[in-house]
């Protein structure tokens, strides 16, 4: 007997609108998206239970003619597209025609439309996929959309959304490129009748950017560059040496007008932001690049998020170098170090990608000390030391038992301090050195975790406030976790609309700031552990670079011994390495 049959049309329109429409940021998109190819200059959302229940959106662009409001819903139905040659030559958001069609098979959709060239506008109601009414409806020039119940015929989807704050935010992460990228345009964004963002058009993308972001208009630094030859006009707006983020929050690559994801660009602009930031601090940029259609595939996914790109290397070199020479004459930089891209092998620059992007904010960094000591001369800069080679390097250092290290660091002679950053030790015959920054990270973060475990976290109080700008996420993630900040010790209130004023902070985090902006960044703290919330806290809010007298060196080497864990950071470095007489004689070819 046959045992293979089609699946009927409703669970087909299921499965299909699951690859589209994995949560309610991505109808925000698609529907941001329509609006924008319709040429709008105004687009009002308004968002109830983070758009779980209600999304409900209103432009003014072209509209959608009488004739065609049953037909958008159908599949692959669209007004984009309509041969094979127009995919190589996209200039519209959309093209694929899939979003109506999945987002009328899962919710509610009332879509109302008024083209220019019609007396009055018209109403379409559609419910799982099908037609429920189609009336007449009084409105101007434009189309408006209301999209309840997303998600009611499949439970599954629906049980798997995060919290309101969560689903809130990935909305705010989709809507904010667009409202960037189109500064013409005005935007208005509420959620439960608070409004989240208000933005009259703007006379420039950097403005607009200075406006959604919260910086400081003269902290951002354009930069524009045509390459003839390869056809790529750029555009960048880098954020100075002033706007140091602890996480890479405030970072956007737009390809051909749409906002993308490309690990190569954002990879090679955070490094050349290392010769003015110290490490474990991320910048503010923006770059808009305008390259041929055909250069570009973005019919890769059905989200149209990622791109392939057909000569990144190429493009990367030119960003490196206008990137660079913008900072360097206008951002404040140290030193600069040009790129001899010729000199760098690609599969160097693909690995260095590799671990780059795949360090999460919770994880760690390759070790410092092996970056400073054995990757190659300035002349080759993104070169890190080869996989092999630090693998081997680490199983000589860490080859210790740690109760071994912990006995012999705790009888060590003091020998000096290194350039603020490292304290060396010597005991029988291995040198120790000690990670200044990581070994107080260990010692501050367990400390909290004592702190908290008791209910009494000593607190700094501050004569004046300490005053920071938040984005319009970290706003909204503030307004969840209030109580539990000041339950931290982190007592903070509105200085403004959007300036927080923080009035104490826990003694033990010295730099409040970051500390903030990472309990404010991803999962909302009140549901998190103490583990995690210490590590979060912890994170870059220990000074480092401090100078460190024996007497000092001495006492936090003391408190370190006595962690439960000193040997790592609570973000997984180590924070102390032993370098035997063994070892320094392999490093001399003595043996
Ligand atoms: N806000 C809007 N304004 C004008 N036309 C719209 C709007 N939303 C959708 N449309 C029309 O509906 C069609 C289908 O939309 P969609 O399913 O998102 O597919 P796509 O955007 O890929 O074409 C679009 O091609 C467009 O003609
Ligand atoms: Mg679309």
């Amino acid at each position: 007997m046959s045992k293979v049959h089609l699946l009927p049309e409703d669970v087909i329109s299921k499965i299909a609108a699951g690859e589209v429409i994995e949560r309610p940021a991505s109808a925000v998109k698609e529907l941001i998206e329509n609006a924008l190819d319709a040429n709008t200059t105004s687009l009002k959302i308004h968002l109830k239970e983070a758009g779980k229940t209600l999304i409900h959106i209103k432009d003014t662009g072209s509209g959608i003619d009488k004739e065609d409001l049953e037909n958008i819903f159908l599949r692959h139905a669209t007004s984009k597209i309509s041969s094979i040659n127009d995919l190589d030559k996209i200039d519209s958001l959309g093209f694929r025609g899939e979003a109506l069609y999945s987002i009328a098979a899962i919710a509610d959709v009332t879509l109302k439309s008024k083209t220019p060239g019609q007396d009055s506008g018209w109403e379409i109601q559609m419910r799982s996929g099908k037609k429920i009414s189609f009336k007449p409806a009084a409105l101007p020039n434009g189309t408006e959309l209301e999209i309840r119940e997303l998600f009611f015929n499949t439970p599954a989807r629906r049980k798997f959304l995060k919290s309101n704050t969560t689903e809130l935010n990935q909305c705010l992460n989709v809507i904010i490129p667009y409202a960037l990228f189109h500064y013409h345009c005005r935007f208005l964004v509420t959620h439960e009748g608070k409004t989240l963002l208000d933005l009259n058009p703007h006379a420039t993308v950097t403005e607009r950017m200075a406006a959604i972001l919260n910086l400081n208009r003269e902290d951002l630094i354009e930069k524009q560059y045509h390459a003839k030859e390869s056809n790529i006009a750029i555009k960048a707006v880098l954020g100075n040496i002033n706007i140091k983020r602890p996480q890479r929050d405030l970072q956007f690559i737009f390809i051909n007008g749409r906002p993308v994801q490309n690990k190569g660009i954002s990879f090679h602009l955070n490094q050349v932001y290392q010769l003015i930031f110290p490490k474990g601090h991320f910048p503010a940029f923006a770059v808009f690049i305008e390259m041929p259609p055909q250069d570009l595939d973005v019919n890769i996914h059905p989200t149209k998020r990622e791109v392939k790109i057909k000569n990144e290397y190429q493009l990367t070199s030119i960003l490196r170098e206008m990137c660079e020479h913008a900072l360097m004459t206008q951002g404040q930089a140290k030193q600069a170090i040009s790129p001899q891209s010729s000199a760098i092998s690609e599969s160097v620059i693909q690995k260095a990608i590799k671990n780059d992007t795949e360090k999460t904010f919770e994880t760690t960094p390759a070790p410092e000390f092996l970056e400073d000591t054995h990757a190659p001369a300035s002349s080759e800069p993104y070169a890190y030391p080869h996989a092999d080679a630090q693998a081997q390097i680490q199983e000589h250092l860490f080859s210790v038992e740690d109760q071994n290290l912990q006995s012999k660091l705790s009888r060590a002679r003091f020998l000096g301090s290194f350039i603020n950053k490292f304290l060396i030790f010597e005991f029988d015959k291995s040198l120790f050195v000690v990670d200044q920054h990581a070994a107080q990270e260990r010692i501050a973060y367990e400390a909290f975790i004592r702190q908290m475990d008791k209910g009494k976290i000593e607190v700094q109080e501050l004569l004046s406030p300490i005053t920071l700008k938040l984005t319009p996420q970290e706003k909204v993630a503030f307004e969840r976790s209030k109580d539990k900040l000041e339950e931290l010790g982190l007592s903070s209130s509105f200085f403004d609309d959007e300036t927080l004023a923080i009035h104490s902070y826990p003694i033990l985090l010295k730099n409040p700031e970051p500390a903030m902006r990472h309990l404010l960044s991803g999962e909302n703290i009140s549901h998190c552990d103490h583990e995690t919330i210490a590590r979060r806290a912890c994170r870059s809010s220990v000074m480092a670079g401090d100078f460190l007298n024996k007497e000092k060196a001495e006492y936090q080497r003391d408190q370190l011994i006595k962690c439960k864990d000193p040997f790592t950071c609570p973000h997984g470095r180590p924070t102390v390495i032993e370098m035997s007489e063994k070892f320094l004689d392999k490093q001399f070819l003595r043996t």
